[in-house]
């Protein structure tokens, strides 16, 4: 039985509501096992050996192995089954939250909150944010039905439950009593964990999320440094309501507020530490520039700045790579494969960062279910990992 963690904010599912997510959930988690990883068997015995035949070499890109898979029954199937299963996905907790939306706006007005909350009316929401329904996810991040809209924050909080389950498929039973598994902060952690193991001098008392959604990002940088100052920003109102009264809930004090991160109101020199959470792959390859030197201005020097995205690709053979691009065509996440040709260096690098305070690695879970954190190379990869990239200002 997979249900998320009953708190004060999160959508109450009926008996057949949940039902239905346990039957999506089950469903993909059989597709991670059992179906998706056959592709590789058709690639590698009669799509690849055509296109050799054909043109006197096997594909040699993510794109070429794509135009080649997608000529084949087994890969349509697949491909099918996956949209289909997302599109159920969010079907499914919209149903849960539509019914009681009313309850959740009340609820999420919060009479003597701990940390704060500051919307932007006027803010003008950025195209690659507004233009498409992210991830299949019916409104995207922002949209809004009604005054004070709290449904797309509570559609990541109990639909992102359903979302990532799958991708832990049965180990998600090792996830029962950690944090993770109450809150979803596994990002966070593994960005914690990166930068005390390479900046361990670093005591941030100020430290931004940026893109921090309903912030469930942001909450191990309470635990980890509580005597630090919070702030978590986003475009989208709807995640920011839910997340403050998410946040308030759970008793974090976290100052939320509606920017872009392309360009805030902080002063410059300001944070310690500025951090995002699957950001940088949701922005337009402009603005994940714009992003980075945003970030150069609020840091103080020496200060620290650390990303945690999808995979950048790296080391992927041609067949994986386009699994692992399948979202960018067909999932609504148009930016996720640009993110993978753009190098953690270059990125830095053009934003005023020293080559050498560069980092990247790769999080994933070993054998026992154990978060673990792994350095990157081009020969020796495997799907379903986060990539991990920073600098520290000079
Ligand atoms: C994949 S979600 C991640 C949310 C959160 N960090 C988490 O880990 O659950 C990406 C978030 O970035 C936000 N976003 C996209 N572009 C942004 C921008 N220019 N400035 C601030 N937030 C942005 C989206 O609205 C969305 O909430």
């Amino acid at each position: 039985m997979f249900e998320p963690y009953p708190h004060r904010m999160m959508p109450r599912a009926s008996h057949d509501e949940l039902a239905r997510q346990n039957y999506v959930a089950a469903f993909k988690i059989h597709a991670e096992e059992e179906v998706y990883p056959k592709s590789k068997d058709v690639y590698r015995a009669r799509v690849a050996p055509a296109i050799t035949k054909a043109s006197g070499q096997a594909p040699q890109n993510r794109h070429a192995a794509r135009r080649a898979l997608l000529k084949d029954d087994f890969c349509q199937t697949w491909s099918a089954v996956a949209r289909t299963l997302q599109e159920m996905l969010w079907d499914n907790v919209g149903e849960t939250i539509e019914r009681q939306l009313p309850d959740l706006i009340d609820r999420a007005k919060i009479k003597h909150p701990k940390g704060t909350l500051r919307l932007n009316p006027d803010i003008k929401i950025p195209r690659y944010n507004a233009a498409i329904d992210i991830h299949c996810m019916p409104g995207g991040y922002g949209g809004e039905i009604t005054e004070d809209d709290v449904y797309a924050g509570a559609l990541v909080d109990r639909g992102g439950y359903y979302y990532v389950v799958p991708f832990m498929g049965h180990r998600a039973d090792t996830f029962k009593d950690t944090r993770e598994r109450l809150y979803g902060g596994a990002a966070g952690n593994n960005i914690i964990r990166l930068i005390k193991r390479e900046f361990p001098e670093l005591k941030p008392r100020r430290i931004l999320d940026m893109g921090c959604g309903i912030g469930r990002g942001t909450f191990p940088y309470v635990e980890t440094y509580p005597d630090a100052e919070i702030h978590a920003i986003d475009v989208a109102a709807p995640q920011l309501r839910y997340g403050h009264a998410r946040a308030e809930a759970f008793d974090r004090r976290i100052h939320f507020s509606q920017q872009s991160a392309e360009r805030t109101d902080f002063p410059d020199d300001y944070f310690d530490l500025v951090v995002s959470h699957g950001l940088c792959h949701e922005t337009s390859g402009k603005a994940v520039r714009n992003i980075m030197n945003e970030i150069h201005r609020v840091l103080r020097p020496g200060g620290v700045t650390m990303h945690s995205d999808p995979q950048l690709g790296r080391g992927l053979d041609p067949h994986d790579a386009f699994v692992h691009d399948w979202d960018t065509y067909y999932n609504n996440e148009p930016f996720w494969g640009p993110l993978h040709d753009i190098g953690a260096t270059d990125l830095f690098v053009k934003a005023g960062f020293p080559a050498e305070s560069v980092r990247e690695a790769w999080a994933t879970v070993d054998a026992s279910g154990s978060p673990a954190i792994v350095t990157t190379n081009d020969t020796d990869s495997a799907l379903n990992r986060s990539s991990l990239f920073g600098a520290r200002k000079g």
